[in-house]
Order: C-alpha cells, then structure tokens, then sequence
C-alpha cells in the first residue's frame, strides 16, 4: 500500500479532479456514509439509534471527544456550555446595523466570525488540550444564544437572555420563542423533534461545508473564523438551502390553486427543467437514513400541533402520490431529508430564511469534531494544485497602446 503521508512534499505530479468528486482529502474518524445501502454513523453507532436514544448534546460531545459520554461527563459538559452560554453585550450593537431584512445567514457568518474579538484567547495558534477544550465550548455554547438573537431581531422583538436551569435544546427554544414578560412552556414533542432533527444534520463527513472548516482552520485561523466560513459555504441553495426551496416550491403549487396531479408531471416531463425540490439525493440512492427517522418526528408534530396550513397539506399529497408513481419509485427518489425538514420548521413557527441558520446550529458539533481532528491529525495547511491552462508568454503594453 502506498503511504500517502510520504508522497505529501514530493511534487511533479498532480491529479486533476475538479469537485474533488474522488478524492480524499484527509482520514477520518468521525462519519461513516454508505450512500447505496444508507447507512449514516456517527463514531460507528448507527443514526437510527442515536436519534431514538440520544440528545443533541450527548451526541455533539460524541462527534467532538470520540465516544459517547458517562452520566457523569454529560453533566460536566452541560454544565461547562451552561457557564458559557451568555455572549458579550457588544454583540448586540451588531443588530443595529444589520438592515431589518438582511438574511440571517449572513448575519450569522459574521457574528460568529466577530466573537473572535470578544474572545481574543481563541487565537493563539497552538492552543493546549485545555484552552482549545475552551474554545470548543465557547462557540457551542455562544452559537445557540445567536442563532435565537437573530431569530428575535428579525421580528423586532428584545432578546431573550439563557438560563441555565435548562438543557442545551430546551434554553435554545426558551430564548427563540420565550416571551420576556412570562415564562414560557415548550411542548416536550418539539423539544424532541428539535433534538431529533439538529442530531441527524450533526455531521456527514467530508461535505461543501466542514471541507471548508478543516481547510480554512489548516492554516491556524481560530475556531470562530473557522466555524464562520463553514456558515457562509452552507449558506449557498446547493448545500444547506435546499430545505427553503422546498418550502418554497410548496408555495408556488399552493398560489397556483393547489393541483399536485399537474406538479407531479411537471416533475416526469423531460423537457422541463422543473424538479420536485426534496425528492432524491446525490450520495443515499436507496433511501436518505435521516428522512425515515425524520418523517416519524413530521408526522408526530403535525398532529400534536393540529396543525392546519395548506402548504402543509400539499407536501403530504404531494409525498403520498411520487411514493406511489412508477416515475418516483423507479428512479428511486425518494423524500430526503430537507423534504421534512422544511416542514418541521415551518411548523413550529419558523421563517423560512431561518432554515439555513437552523441546519448551522445542528451542524457545528460536526464542524468542530472536523476541525479538532483535522488538528489533531497536525494535518499540513490545505492548499490545492492546478492545471494551468492561461497564456505563458505575454510582453507588457502600455496602456496608450492596447
Ligand atoms: N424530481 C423529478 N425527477 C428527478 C428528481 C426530482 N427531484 N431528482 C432526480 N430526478 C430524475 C432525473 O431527471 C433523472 O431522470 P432520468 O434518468 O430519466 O434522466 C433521474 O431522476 C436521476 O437523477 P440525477 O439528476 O441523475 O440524480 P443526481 O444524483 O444527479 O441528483 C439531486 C440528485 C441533485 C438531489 C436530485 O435528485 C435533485 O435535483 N433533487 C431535488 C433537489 C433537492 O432536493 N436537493 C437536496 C438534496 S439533499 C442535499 O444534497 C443537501
């Protein structure tokens, strides 16, 4: 077998594959991903296990140490977020000068990128195990207290301070859709189906988003510029927006009077470009692991909630009807995980620009998990060859002369 680690310096070839489609960029032991027979698992235990059993915080501190905690480190560990959850005062300035309507994932990407200023310690390049154990609780601990700051500006509401008598989850809903004047009580199915759902976006190895957290950590830069850049790749629809376009395309087949008969052949007709958003998936070509736990947790809070929204409505026909069409079952689409997703969300009162920020919340423990390792591992600055394939040979001309 050849030692990868030996051919790192040597130069003279290079590999040319555009999308990194077939190359590995590291070694991993965080997520295992088996697209053809859809299995997902974190650390080795399955998804389907950890969802059922777990909450997100057992399973972030799974991802980030490597295995899963004693009744007595899960503690500890809620304990050391609970001490952090607050962010500095400063950092609501920042909303000032955010236009009311400017998305929240952009916002996002830059206040993560700023609590590197108000916490300066995290940008010593070489960190002790206890310093970057610091910082590794400061980001996960300060990012649920901004994604429900962003939340509750948007609306022109005040922001809801933490507590700390609550768990991770629960303290992230307490201050997203808790009321300053009353306490306010969260149903116990949604404090489930957020666990459920942050726990199945937690990690999926080496995607658009946590490539870009290892590769930008690579050259040193702290765990608040890291993380930052990571929000600002999932932001694009290509990655972590797909769940709004769905939502979206919901919309549009409820303004056109609500006929998914004509969406589903819209769908099947090769000539055209229409796709139903939520159906299939790039790597799980069987089924999305994610979707079936996720659909159960749909189905539970739609009828918890008595929800009644038309939209809501469609996506059930609409997933009913391509479950059954040859079209659908053929080619094996199937509904993927951001199909459920979007609904939840919507459900629970969320708008649909949130979406993107609500996967960023679930996906920073893998982010981090990404980042630690890809340090752990003393991995070399990632820098990325080309074929080049411009002029060689130009002479200088003066302007007057072009
Ligand atoms: N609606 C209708 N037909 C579809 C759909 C769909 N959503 N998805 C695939 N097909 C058809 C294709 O037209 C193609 O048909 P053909 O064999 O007759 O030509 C066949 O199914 C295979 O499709 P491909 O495009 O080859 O599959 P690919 O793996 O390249 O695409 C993808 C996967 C991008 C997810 C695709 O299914 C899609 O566009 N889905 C809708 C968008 C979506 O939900 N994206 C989020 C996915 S989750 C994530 O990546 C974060």
């Amino acid at each position: 077998a050849i030692d990868i680690s030996k051919l790192r310096d040597q130069t003279g070839y290079v590999t040319l594959d555009i999308g990194y489609k077939n190359t590995g960029a590291t070694k991993s032991a965080i997520t295992f991903l088996d697209g053809e027979q859809g299995i997902l698992k974190y650390r080795g235990y399955p998804i389907e296990q950890l969802a059922e059993k777990s909450s997100f915080i057992e399973v972030a501190y799974l991802l980030i140490y490597g295995e899963l905690p004693s009744a007595e480190k899960l503690k500890s560990f809620q304990y050391e977020l609970s001490r952090h959850t607050l962010v500095h005062e400063d950092m609501k300035k920042f909303f000032d000068g955010f236009p009311s309507k400017s998305h929240p994932m952009g916002q996002l990407s830059s206040l993560v990128s700023a609590l590197s200023a108000f916490y300066p310690e995290s940008l010593k390049p070489s960190q002790t195990t206890e310093e970057l154990n610091q910082s590794i609780i400061k980001m996960l601990a300060k990012m649920a207290t901004v994604v429900s700051w962003i939340y509750k500006k948007s609306l022109g509401h005040p922001v809801i301070y933490p507590q700390n008598k609550y768990d991770y989850v629960t303290n992230f809903l307490h201050m997203t859709f808790g009321q300053r004047t009353e306490e306010v009580e969260i149903d116990p199915v949604v404090i489930d189906a957020m666990n459920k759902l942050l726990i199945l976006h937690a990690d999926h190895e080496q995607n658009c988003s946590a490539s870009t957290v290892r590769i930008v950590g690579s050259s040193d830069s702290n765990i608040y510029a890291s993380v930052s850049a990571g929000i600002s790749a999932l932001w694009g629809p290509l990655h972590g927006g797909a769940n709004q376009a769905v939502i979206e395309m919901l919309e549009k087949i409820k303004e056109d009077g609500g006929d998914t008969d004509k969406w589903i052949a819209k769908a099947k007709d090769k000539n055209d470009p229409f796709r139903l958003m939520g159906f299939g998936h790039r790597v799980y070509k069987n089924f999305d692991p994610r979707a079936r736990i996720i659909k159960k947790a749909c189905d539970d809070i739609l009828e918890k909630l008595g929800i009644n929204d038309e939209v809501l409505e469609i996506a059930k026909k609409l997933e009913e009807v391509a479950l059954k069409d040859p079209y659908f079952v053929e080619r094996k689409l199937y509904p993927n995980v951001d199909f459920y997703s979007g609904i939840i969300y919507r459900a629970l009162g969320f708008p649909t620009d949130m979406f993107t920020v609500l996967f960023a919340l679930g996906r920073l423990p893998g982010w981090i998990a990404q980042w630690k390792e890809m340090k752990e591992n003393k991995e070399p600055i990632g820098r990325p060859r080309q074929i080049y394939v411009g002029a060689t040979s130009k002479e200088y001309v003066e302007i007057a002369n072009r």
